[in-house]
Parts: structure tokens; sequence; C-alpha cells
């Protein structure tokens, strides 16, 4: 959630600070703030609203400082006011300090802290920790280390370790105006390696136009940051070295591209999307490679249940994902919501593999679920679309779909890279025990190839798509109805509609419908129905038959022929095979959440109340 940015070089930082969160802006927040160094004086700058007030602040334009931190907030502790803004000092004005994520045990520690004489502006939960910095550097044994930079390391560190929660944490001090420590837990932060000058932020798009060159920090590690200089130290502040990442990402990749939102241009790259992430996983005739995970047979075929968990548009891959890997590799899958799984005792051994799906990698819950599994001895597997994100430093096996940067809050490139990703990670499973015939896996295969052609056939007329969102986009409710896989892309087309709509919806495998739901059902309702799977056509029209005669108006999206005059609205999509039929239907929902937002004059790509990533629980 929210967003962290850092700047120390020789130019000034309060420009690249600015452009840093504008950059951040699409994960959702209520506040922005910056601090800079200026003759050994912190100055903050900070209010609620949106990043681009900053510009307007008395003096903003004044700030001359070469090294600054900055802050989007998503309050989780005290209203959005300007008060409770970061950056947060402590008492003596020496210490400021931006964080994203919650600090659980902060009652106690303003508790103490104010016994021992602090005050606090803010209600935030953050506001203890440059309080707590301070009492470090002044008392006990770090305040007796004569050398000034242990000192404030030590301080920072002795900090922290009072802390319980999570936390991505940006500390300057004008004891030492020319470094930034920082330090994360289960929230996300990188650093960007520059010339003569160094960059920190919340993702790696943010700082991409200023370097390809990024450390990832581990939980628990600390970075201290100057311009010519990064050093990174354990928990228990022994120095190491950290290898350096190259990301080959365009810059261009995270902005417009000409497209009116980040939404829309992510919708028309999924072609692109599809295509990178097949990559040279397969070609037809020759068995899939998955090198980079190294699974052997003996444990594939050890294995007697696989769980996916996930959140949202994740967890919706993920149900495709069960259709999949229970199809060709006949292994009982079970699909959870991350945040239901870790609380719920799940029954996990060691043959149980727990796949783990995510766009961004810092989702709370799933990475909480993910290591309730291994505490278990599950074997984990990251699916991701972020190199080196919390959840894949943290599962055993990682792989990657190759959809680039997603910004917009509503996923739809993500979603589809995930299906095909766990469609060739099925079929790969499939080929090592040999649990489906080489026919059906290479048809699969062949269906996959042709997929990003079929999305652009379908993207190439949106005309349908534009007149059915004119003609319902003023309505309160809809329904999305589907069978087998078509009811799982029913659940994704349904959240989309609320997400960037705020239409409320809800989907239905269609033959429950009549088992409560249908009583909704009156004179000119929306529903949606796809119908993907010949062997269900005909079970599928009946259904949306017994809408059509309680008076729904129709939409239905398919590759199946269809009896004349029955529907409303037909979209005719390409025919693939069913179980990675998602992949196409889903398109023209996503198109018609997106016009249908637009017809409302919302803000599509930042929702309201939604973050991007979601690093609470
Ligand atoms: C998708 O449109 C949503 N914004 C949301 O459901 C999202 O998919 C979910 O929060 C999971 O995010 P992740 O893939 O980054 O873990
Ligand atoms: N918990 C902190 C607050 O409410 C930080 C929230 C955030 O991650 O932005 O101020």
């Amino acid at each position: 959630m929210c967003g962290i940015v850092g700047y120390v070089g020789s130019k000034k930082a309060t420009p690249i600070l600015i452009d840093g969160l504008l950059s951040l802006e699409y994960r959702g927040y209520d506040s922005a703030g910056i601090a800079t160094i200026e003759n050994d004086v912190i100055k903050v700058m900070k209010d609620k609203g949106r990043v681009n007030n900053l510009n307007n602040l008395e003096g903003i334009n004044d700030l001359v400082g070469t090294i600054g931190i900055a802050h989007t907030r998503w309050a989780t502790h005290g209203k959005p006011s300007k008060e409770n803004s970061h950056p947060h000092m402590d008492n003596s004005g020496k210490f400021a300090v931006v964080h994203n994520g919650i600090i659980e045990n902060y009652s106690d520690l303003r508790e103490f802290l104010t016994s021992k004489g602090y005050t606090f502006i803010s209600q935030t939960d953050t506001e203890v920790i440059p309080n707590l910095i301070h009492y470090y550097y002044t008392n006990g044994p770090v305040s007796v280390i004569e050398d000034t930079k242990e000192k404030f390391l030590g301080a920072v560190k002795s900090a922290i370790y009072d802390l319980k929660g999570s936390y991505a944490i940006e500390v300057i001090s004008t004891i030492l105006p020319d470094e930034i420590i920082v330090v994360r837990k289960d929230s996300p932060l990188v650093i960007g390696k520059g010339n003569g000058e160094n960059y920190i932020a919340s993702d790696i798009p943010a700082i991409l136009k200023y370097t390809k060159e990024f450390y990832l920090l581990d939980d628990n590690e600390f970075a201290v940051i100057e311009k010519d200089s990064i050093r990174f130290f354990d928990n228990s502040l022994q120095e190491h070295n950290r290898a350096i990442k190259n990301i080959d990402w365009d810059a261009n990749a995270a902005g417009k591209d000409g497209f009116e939102d980040y939404m829309l241009k992510e919708i028309f790259e999924q072609p692109t999307a599809i295509r990178e992430t097949i990559g040279s996983r397969f070609r037809l005739g020759e068995k899939c490679s998955f090198d980079d995970i190294e699974i052997s047979k003996e444990y594939l075929q050890s294995i007697n249940k696989i769980f996916i968990v996930a959140c949202g548009t994740a967890m919706h891959a993920g149900l495709v994902g069960k259709a999949l890997i229970e199809n060709l590799c006949k292994i009982p899958t079970e699909v959870d919501i991350a945040s239901e799984f870790r609380y719920r005792n799940p029954l996990i051994d060691e043959h149980t593999l727990c796949i783990y799906i995510s766009q961004s990698g810092e989702t709370a819950d799933t990475i909480a679920a993910l290591k309730l599994a291994k505490a278990h001895g599950a074997k984990t597997l990251a699916i991701s679309n972020v190199i080196g994100s919390s959840i894949t430093r943290e599962a055993d096996y990682s792989i990657y779909t190759h959809a680039g940067p997603e910004i917009a809050v509503a996923s739809t490139k993500a979603y589809t890279s995930q299906v095909v990703l766990i469609s060739i990670l099925a079929i790969y499973f499939a080929e090592v025990l040999g649990s489906s015939s080489e026919t059906v896996l290479e048809e699969l295969k062949s269906d996959l190839i042709d997929l990003p052609s079929k999305v652009e056939k379908i993207l190439d007329d949106t005309e349908v798509i534009k007149a059915f969102a004119k003609k319902v986009y003023a309505e309160k409710d809809m329904f999305f109805l589907g069978r087998g896989t078509d009811y799982n892309v029913a659940l994704e087309g349904s959240l989309k509609l609320k997400e960037i709509s705020y239409i409320h919806s809800e989907a239905y495998a269609a033959g429950e419908l009549k088992h409560g739901p249908i009583a909704l059902i009156e004179n000119g309702v929306t529903v949606i129905g796809i119908i993907t799977n010949p062997n269900l056509l005909e079970k599928s029209i009946s259904n949306l038959q017994e809408v059509i005669t309680r008076g729904a108006k129709t939409l239905i999206i398919t590759n199946q022929i269809l009896p004349n005059g029955h529907f409303d609205y037909v979209i005719n999509i390409p025919e693939t095979n069913p179980l990675i039929s998602p992949i196409l239907s889903v398109i023209p929902m996503q198109l018609l959440a997106y016009y249908i937002s637009k017809q409302k004059g919302l803000d599509v790509d930042k929702p309201r109340n939604l973050a991007k990533s979601v690093t609470v629980e």
C-alpha cells in the first residue's frame, strides 16, 4: 500500500522525490509528504490529499537539500490529516522517518515513551519510531558508542528490534546529514544505484528512469545509503555484500504510451504479455522447460494435494489453475483465499505443494499464507510478476509472468499472464508425471501459442462493448453467469465491474442460480452469460433462458453458435480449449468494466478505497 521514495546525491532532492511519488500514486494513498536536510536542519512539507498538492505548499520550491525521504500514506492509524501525514520527527527534531506498514505494538511503545517524557503530535503508529530512535541514541548501550555512524545505525537497529508488525522505513538525521538508513520487513523497498547518487522506492518502476541497477533488501536487513556508497547490514549489524540486479524493463512501459488510462493500455498489452510469458517455455513437439525450478519427478509423484492460494484477481486465476491441474495432472487441488487459508489450519504436510499467485509479490496475506505452509513442511511455489518481490524470496520455487509493470489498480494483463503460466506449469507437471496423453498436451500448447492473435482479434472490435456500456452504465446491479471455467471467469468479470464502475454485481455458477439468487432477477436486470464449453452449451442456454423468462436483459460472451434471437447482445470470441478460454472471455468483461467506468466519469486507474498492493492484513 502507499509508497516510499528516497534520494541522496548532488541534485535538488525535492523534484526527484515528488516525481517518484507521482509514479507510486497508483498504489493508493490519502496524504503525501517529503523531508530534506538543509544546513543541518530537517525541513518537512506534508499534507493530506494528492501528491501534486505538495507543489503548492509555500516554500517547497525553495528547498535545496540534496538528500530526502518521501511518502504517500494510506492511513491505518489516525485519519488522513496534515499531522498524521509522514514524515514524522522525534521530539528533538533530529530524526525524521517515513514508514509503510503497521506497528502492531505501537500503543505499548507509545506508553513507554510517554513515561520517558516524550510527547506525540499525531495519532499514527509511526510516530513512535523516530522517538524510539532518539531514545536509543541518547540512552542505554548504544548511546555510549563513540563512532557516530555506528551509533546512528545502532539506535535505528535497537528501535526496529522493538517493533512488531510490518514496515518499510527510511530514516534521516541532522546528526549525519549525508545518509539515509533503510530497513524493511514484509513491506516492499528497493534501492536503485546511480552514479554519484542513489535512489530508494517502494517499487522498481518508480525510479526506473534513473537507473536499471537495483538492490533488493531482505526482511530485517539494513542499508546505509550515501551518494557514493550503499552498505548492507544483517540484523546483528554485520556488514555484508549484496548482489546487484539488472532490470531490463523498458521505462516507457510504465508510462501511458498515448492511452487515456493505464488500465486501457494494460488491456491492450495482453497479446504481448501472453507472448512474453510463454517465452521459450515450450515449442510444439518439445517438452516444456522449467529449468529455473528443478522440480523432480520423484517429488511430483510424492505430492498428493496442491493448494493454490492468492487474493482477488490472482485467486481467480488460481481457480482456472485448479481446473487445469486436476484435468491434466490428476492431483486434487484446492484454491483458497490467502486471508482465510492462513487462519483455518489447512491440512498441509510434506506431500502438499502450495502454489501462491501474486502480481505484486507483496500482498501481506499471501506472504503470511506462504510462511505458514513452509512451517508445516510443504514445498512452496510462487507465481509473481515482480522479480525479487517478497513472495519470490520466501518461496522454495519461483516462476514469473512477464506482463511488465502493471500500474492500474484493476488487474488485467497480470490475470491473463497468470492463467497462461499456470497452464504451462500444469502441462509441464503432466509431462513429467505422464498423466495426460501427448496429443492432449500438444493441442493445448498449440492453443496457447494461438492466444495472442486471438486476443488481438477481440481487441480489434470493441464497438459492441462500448455500445453496451452506454446502455447499462447507470444500472445498480448486474449478474454474471457461467459453468466450469466460464464460472471462474465470471467471478473475475464481476470483480472488475465492482472495482472500477462501482456497480454491485454477483457472479454465480449458472446452475446454482435457481437455488436462491434467481429471486433477484426482475424486469430489465442485466445478466452477462459466458458460454465457451461445447459440452455445457445446452445447459448454459437453459439457465440463461430461466433469467430471460423473468425479464432479464442478456449479454452473452461466447465462442459457440447460439440459437438466433434469444439474447439481446452477443459478443463472439475465438474458439480455444475450454480450460484456457478465460484468457479470451475475460477481455470483453475487462473492457466493459472500463467503458462503464469512463461513461460514469470515474477515476479508472485509481478507484476509491483500493490500493494496488495490499501490504497490510
Ligand atoms: C485486482 O483487480 C485487484 N486490484 C486485487 O484483487 C488484486 O488482484 C489482489 O489484491 C491481489 O494482488 P497481488 O496479485 O498483487 O497479490
Ligand atoms: N501505519 C502508518 C500510518 O497510518 C503508515 C501507513 C502507510 O503504510 O502509509 O500512518
